[in-house]
């Protein structure tokens, strides 16, 4: 796939060899994306749902446009799509409106052993706050979500379970249509955190009928500083406000206000309005792609990092289920990750190294820290053999 040329950061390293291996973190930024948001900086930079003056006008139009797009990139309507700062806000926002007032004494929120911290510290924060009990699904030592252990665990109190869709350590993907509908017949919402699958994986939230989504746009080659939370308009419409302030208020009295319509009742305040606009520019580039094309490119690179790291004998891969995204975490005997991915930067190969933020998940395996590789659309199989050369020389170094 020849699109490396759309992303400027790499016209930066020419002449040189700069593998970017660390999309799990944040994707590379689109072309497109970093020119809508400087369209918005320099020509209509206004303040949106506020003036009636024609950038104002202008901006809110964009404003809107994207979250039509995301509307129908996910399929579901476009009032059910909430900007938030990240998906970590996102999760938050659920945890505070919905999981505070919903939640008590005995209920459970079942999580998976898989999740990201920020998919498991505001649940913590909530049970300690209503007295209901967290509760993980296991994993299989491939790396799997134990699924008889989970539907040994659905009972009337589970009253939500939050669940992420491709693990950013493992990649494995979870089967979450067959988790919601299992839910759904015990009369358990399901959140989905599609942070690391939104890229890549085509979601339909109305086929696979989940309650929440979350999702962050700088993993989707998109600006820092937008989430997205998606929820059924009638959860919604019925939960609390999260943050308070100027925009998300319909009366305001001296002791009393009243809120405004979904979404807006959950942005106050002025939001990130460059980056949520640029955001539909990073829909419309993947959708020049399409789904398919992009999964047989990640597929093929991702399997060829597999077969080469499976050559070491030294080198231990975490996560061996089958349904696997672009990501793989892997140790070598011997080296630490921080040491192995300092002396890989000093060779411009970017990788991740450290608990991934899943310190329970990692505990699972009897690690604290792991390297990671993760690919986009913009690697190439062309890199794999300046990988190999560095990995090698790497290795004899620190070994
Ligand atoms: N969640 C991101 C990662 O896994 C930051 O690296």
């Amino acid at each position: 796939m020849d699109i490396r040329n759309q992303f400027p950061i790499y016209k930066e390293f020419q002449n040189k060899n700069f593998v970017y291996l660390d999309s799990a973190s944040t994707t590379l930024k689109h072309e497109s994306v970093i020119s809508k948001l400087k369209e918005y900086n320099s020509k209509y930079s206004a303040n949106i749902h506020r003036s009636v003056y024609p950038i104002a006008e202008k901006a809110t139009y964009e404003f809107e446009q994207s979250r039509i797009k995301i509307s129908n990139f996910i399929n579901s309507k476009s009032e059910e799509i909430i900007f938030t700062k990240s998906a970590t806000e996102s999760i938050n926002l659920v945890a505070y409106s919905w999981g505070l007032s919903n939640l008590k004494k005995n209920d459970i929120i079942l999580i998976s052993k898989m999740e990201h911290h920020s998919n498991m510290v505001p649940w913590q924060f909530v049970a300690k706050k209503t007295g209901c009990i967290l509760k993980y699904i296991p994993l299989l030592d491939d790396g799997s979500l134990d699924l008889e252990s989970f539907e040994s665990l659905l009972s009337s109190k589970v009253k939500l379970i939050s669940l992420i869709h491709q693990s950013n350590v493992l990649g494995i993907v979870n089967p979450i249509e067959d988790i919601i509908k299992k839910a759904h017949q015990n009369k358990t919402l399901v959140m989905i955190d599609a942070a690391q699958s939104i890229s890549h994986i085509e979601i339909d939230v109305e086929k696979i009928d989940c309650d929440f989504l979350v999702f962050s746009g700088h993993k989707m080659f998109g600006s820092t500083g937008v989430g997205v939370l998606y929820g059924k308009y009638d959860l919604l419409d019925q939960m609390d406000p999260f943050l308070y302030g100027g925009q998300m208020i319909n009366k305001v009295g001296e002791q009393n206000s009243t809120w405004n319509k979904v979404p807006l009742k959950f942005e106050a305040g002025t939001p990130n309005i460059g980056e949520v606009i640029s955001l539909g520019a990073s829909i419309d580039f993947i959708d020049s792609i399409g789904f398919s094309k992009m999964n047989q490119h990640l597929t093929s690179i991702t399997n060829a990092y597999l077969e080469l790291l499976n050559t070491f004998e030294e080198i231990n891969i975490y996560g061996q289920a089958n349904n696997r995204g672009p990501v793989i975490s892997f140790n070598i005997k011997g080296v630490h990750p921080y040491d192995f991915c300092q002396i890989m930067g000093q060779h411009n190969i970017c990788l991740r190294a450290g608990n991934h933020c899943a310190q329970p998940l990692l505990e699972r395996f009897g690690e604290n820290s792991t390297n990671r590789i993760s690919f986009q659309v913009y690697n190439t199989l062309d890199e794999l053999s300046y990988f190999d050369e560095k990995l090698k020389q790497t290795i004899a170094l620190l070994s």
